[in-house]
């Protein structure tokens, strides 16, 4: 597919995976994308999941047709976007691949490539004929030895898993011609918050480096290519990695029998009585990972939890432990729970949110055994939420 004369897409959309990484759920799929830049040389900009090598490839010849690929250029190892870098290997055998160093020994721990490699350095430009290459590294965007690539007489930047999202792209993969933004700016921040929400230190780093870029074009490696709408995806990033989020509630729970579930929708009620924003999670029934998107996107965490084993119930302690994972910073927290002979599950909740720096709103409410109106103060909640807010 023509992005522009020169640069091309030829990347596959994956609606076979129900679990990215074997961990995160992709209802609506996602995409691995590849690109072209071809000149008097042509260069294939990392490859796609090892499922899809005969669609890639053919992908590839589409554009290509009897033209070689003179160089391919890994910007991340991860095995999404590096499984055929060996099969194209085999297809273009003249083809050099280009990496730095870092990924260059990933490359040989994970298919034994060797021959060939050309290692490039920070800075570092490969001329292609009238276009060109340079390399960026930004580690930790999402592993060590990722890098950006940018071509800066097509404006465009290939920065690896960086702006990327959930969600497999439409045939017309750019914003160029429909706004994409809107429709998948919540899987663009689920992708964020589960993938790449514990490098928000190494994000703003990165986009420091490539903010002189004049940028008109992202090729990110899942989702979208950006043109229209980079403004709005650099804010969005930038947001993310320095853990900014808009006044709101995650309301994340868990439970066993009901119980807690029916103080959680009691909160819910009084929240939206107070025309406050929230998202309400049963994380016994969803993925984890849409609670840790709503805590990415709001500044106040309200987490529920039965006392289990005089301990959290181990769904919520999970999800408390992946937000701790990801070094989330700057939110108000509240939580509350119920027991049938000793309350353990507020007081522990309290102190992981302590552990990680939250201000408490309230010391927390339990309940014993039934849940019942008069037994839980679920306005206090949501009072003490607009209470901080002032
Ligand atoms: Fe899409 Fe970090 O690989």
């Amino acid at each position: 597919m023509k992005l522009s004369e020169r640069v091309r897409y030829v990347g596959v959309n994956d609606f076979r995976m129900k679990l990215f990484e074997s961990h995160w759920p992709v209802p609506e799929g996602i995409s691995y994308n590849s690109y072209l830049v071809i000149d008097e040389k042509i260069a294939l900009l990392d490859t796609v999941d090892a499922a899809f090598a005969d669609e890639f490839i053919r992908n590839v010849k589409n554009e290509l047709g009897d033209r070689k690929i003179d160089y391919l250029v890994i910007n991340h190892m991860e095995p999404d976007h590096s499984a055929l870098v060996s099969f194209i290997r085999n297809e273009y055998p003249e083809c050099t691949v280009v990496a730095n160093s870092k990924a260059a020994q990933m490359l040989e721990g994970y298919q034994g490539l060797t021959d060939n490699v050309h290692v490039v350095k920070e800075g570092e430009t490969l001329q292609l004929g009238e276009t060109s290459l340079q390399f960026f590294m930004i580690p930790m965007v999402h592993w060590p030895e990722t890098m950006a690539t940018w071509c800066s007489e097509e404006h465009t930047l290939f920065p690896g898993d960086a702006f990327g999202s959930y969600k497999a792209v439409p045939p017309c993969i750019s914003d160029c011609k429909s706004n994409l933004f809107d429709e998948y700016k919540e899987e663009m921040i689920r992708y964020y918050a589960s993938i790449v929400g514990k490098y928000g230190q190494p994000v703003q780093a990165a986009l420091k480096k490539l903010g002189n870029l004049d940028i008109h074009r992202i090729c990110s490696v899942h989702g979208p290519v950006w043109e229209k709408e980079i403004p709005e995806v650099v804010k969005l990033y930038d947001n993310l990695s320095q853990y900014k989020a808009g006044c709101g509630v995650c309301l994340a729970y868990g439970s066993m029998y009901g119980n807690t579930e029916k103080a959680a929708k009691a909160i819910a009620s009084e929240l939206e009585k107070r025309n406050i924003p929230y998202g309400i999670h049963n994380l016994t029934a969803e993925d984890y990972s849409y609670a840790l998107r709503d805590v990415f996107k709001y500044d106040t965490l309200i987490v529920g939890s039965p006392t289990y084993n005089m301990e959290i119930f181990p769904p919520v302690r999970q999800f408390m432990e992946g937000v701790a994972d990801r070094g989330v910073k700057n939110r108000k927290f509240a939580a509350f729970g119920s027991f049938t002979w000793a309350a353990a599950s507020v007081k522990l909740l309290n102190d992981m949110a302590a552990d990680a720096g939250f201000e408490l709103l309230s010391e927390g409410i339990s309940f014993k055994q039934g849940y019942a109106p008069e037994k839980f103060d679920a306005a206090s909640l949501a009072e003490a939420v607009i209470s901080a807010g002032k």
